[in-house]
């Protein structure tokens, strides 16, 4: 046979690898696009870096997108070209956010995944775990699992988990709860009053009891809204001294502290459940969004002493805002559980700083400016919800200088212990072998939060951080060791990862 026709063959399959590697090549965004540094193996130099062993000056070694090593200034030997050095600015893991609603798909005009990743990527959160309502449909399926994936791919800024929801329809069929959990979804979360969305509906103790029983066998926990609606001393609008629905006492009046201590008390008959030992040993219960520092504390704090899997979060609008220096009308406050009395407050601190309440999360939950109804004040008819994920670390950071909140601190509140609630091992410390999530900022920087400060949330003007001085700028924030957001600037492509249980 001639020569050139035995090489065909070989020439053919050569043709065909070479095209293989270019089509895999293009469907991935390049590098370039993902970051906006052009390393993939790179050194981060800074005089306090915060890890489990303390705050050292030094370097990390980001390589692949991992951690590869972490070394002590006086250690450091290396002269790299790839080197970013960051002097005195803090280096800490990236924000990991437990809780928030970014309303994709169906409600992407409230805020949705390009502007909401943005938003986390330019406050230094590098994860967040998307709740399953107030997007449309709730994912409360494998389907609408499926249609909220299809709506992150591609959009999302920073890595981006799912929360699924426990609903009647689902709570007492193991079969779907158990595939939507094989789906991919972090863990479940229900609500024990009505949520304000039609297609999630409230559960109860039964419901959660089986959530749970179901939740032990892959080790995710639920996380529960716990407020139970109680009669209310309000007097309705129109009756004869009814009380003036644009003034904040009256909505604080509608949903008092007993609210959530009844709720709590209720749940806690069914964390039993997850002792050691227990019927739903592996499960865990996760009380989202805490308000009231006092009686509905108190029974958390007994429960976990009791030994109940049992953790709580509050969240910043809880820690720098207090119900009197609310205005009447002022409706971009409104959120569920309310924001309660300045004694309350100092007391949310209090616990935090103890250690009482486990971690911090932004429960934002934006809508668009008309739900709020800025202009007419009504609390009673307003969207409930505080917008505020772009902010987050600088809040917390700022109004806890009183307090005397520290770096390591806020890496424990803020990455460490979501790591964990979230059951992503590696994220949430600047650790070898982890993930390089990091936020860069400088905490000694002050900044007015006015209109010439660059928001990514989609709808800044119902955020009632707006006008706020705050301290702590965010410079730079690296996921999986892309740097995806640089002094206002993101880079071009998002290439954050959906996360998906396993
Ligand atoms: C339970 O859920 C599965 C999967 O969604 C469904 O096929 C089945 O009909 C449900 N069972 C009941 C009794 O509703
Ligand atoms: C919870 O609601 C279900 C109906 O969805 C009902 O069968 C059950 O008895 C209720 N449990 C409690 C404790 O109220
Ligand atoms: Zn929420």
């Amino acid at each position: 046979m001639d020569l050139q026709w035995r090489l065909l063959p070989l020439l053919m399959l050569l043709a065909s690898i070479f095209i293989l590697f270019f089509i895999q090549d293009s469907s991935k965004p390049s590098r370039k696009d993902c970051s906006l540094l052009p390393y993939n193996h790179f050194w981060i130099k800074s005089k306090r870096i915060v890890t489990p062993q303390g705050i050292i000056s030094g370097a990390v070694e980001v390589n692949g997108g991992n951690i590869v090593s972490i070394v002590k200034e006086e250690d450091w030997k290396a002269k790299s070209k790839e080197l970013v050095d960051y002097g005195e600015a803090v280096v800490m893991p990236g924000l990991i956010d437990v809780h928030a609603h970014l309303d994709d798909p169906g409600r992407a005009e409230w805020e949705g995944f390009p502007s909401g990743t943005k938003a986390a990527a330019a406050g230094g959160i590098t994860t967040l775990i998307d709740m399953p309502l107030n997007s449309f449909p709730s994912t409360v399926s494998t389907e609408t699992l499926k249609l909220k994936i299809e709506a992150a791919e591609k959009k999302i800024y920073v890595d981006v988990g799912f929360w699924g929801g426990l609903v009647p329809e689902n709570a007492f069929n193991a079969t779907a709860l158990e595939a939507l959990l094989l789906a991919g979804v972090l863990g479940l979360k229900s609500f024990m009053c009505p949520s304000g969305i039609n297609d999630f509906p409230m559960t109860n103790t039964s419901h959660i009891k089986e959530g749970l029983a179901v939740l032990a066998k892959y080790r995710r926990p639920l996380l529960v809204h716990a407020e139970i609606q109680e009669k209310s001393e309000l007097l309705s609008e129109g009756e004869n001294g009814g009380d003036d629905p644009r003034s904040y006492a009256t909505y604080l009046k509608t949903r008092p502290p007993s609210w959530e201590e009844a709720a709590i008390r209720e749940l806690l008959t069914v964390t039993e459940d997850t002792r050691l030992g227990g019927p739903a040993e592996g499960a865990h219960l996760h009380v989202v969004h805490l308000s009231d520092a006092s009686s509905s504390l108190q029974l958390i704090k007994e429960a976990k002493s009791r030994g109940d899997s049992l953790t709580v979060e509050t969240c910043p609008h809880y820690l720098a805002f207090s119900a009197e220096e609310i205005q009447d009308g002022d409706t971009r406050f409104k959120c569920a559980p309310p924001i309660r009395d300045t004694s309350n407050k100092e007391k949310l601190w209090e616990a935090l700083m103890e250690g009482h309440i486990d971690l911090l999360s932004s429960d934002h939950s934006p809508t668009v400016p008309d739900l709020k109804l800025l202009s007419d004040g009504n609390f009673l008819r307003a969207w409930g919800g505080i917008s505020s994920l772009q902010f987050v670390l600088p809040v917390t950071w700022s109004y806890g200088q009183k307090y005397g909140v520290t770096l390591e601190q806020l890496t424990q509140l803020w990455s460490e212990r979501p790591a964990k609630l979230a059951g992503q091992d590696s994220k949430g410390a600047i650790a070898i072998g982890n993930h390089a999530d990091m936020v860069v900022w400088e905490p000694e920087a002050e900044f007015d939060l006015n209109a010439n400060y660059p928001v990514f949330i989609k709808n800044p003007s119902i955020s009632a951080y707006l006008g706020k001085r705050l301290s702590g700028k965010v410079l730079a924030t690296f996921v999986r060791g892309n740097l995806v957001f640089k002094e206002g600037n993101h880079a071009p492509t998002p290439c954050g990862a959906p996360i998906l249980a396993t």
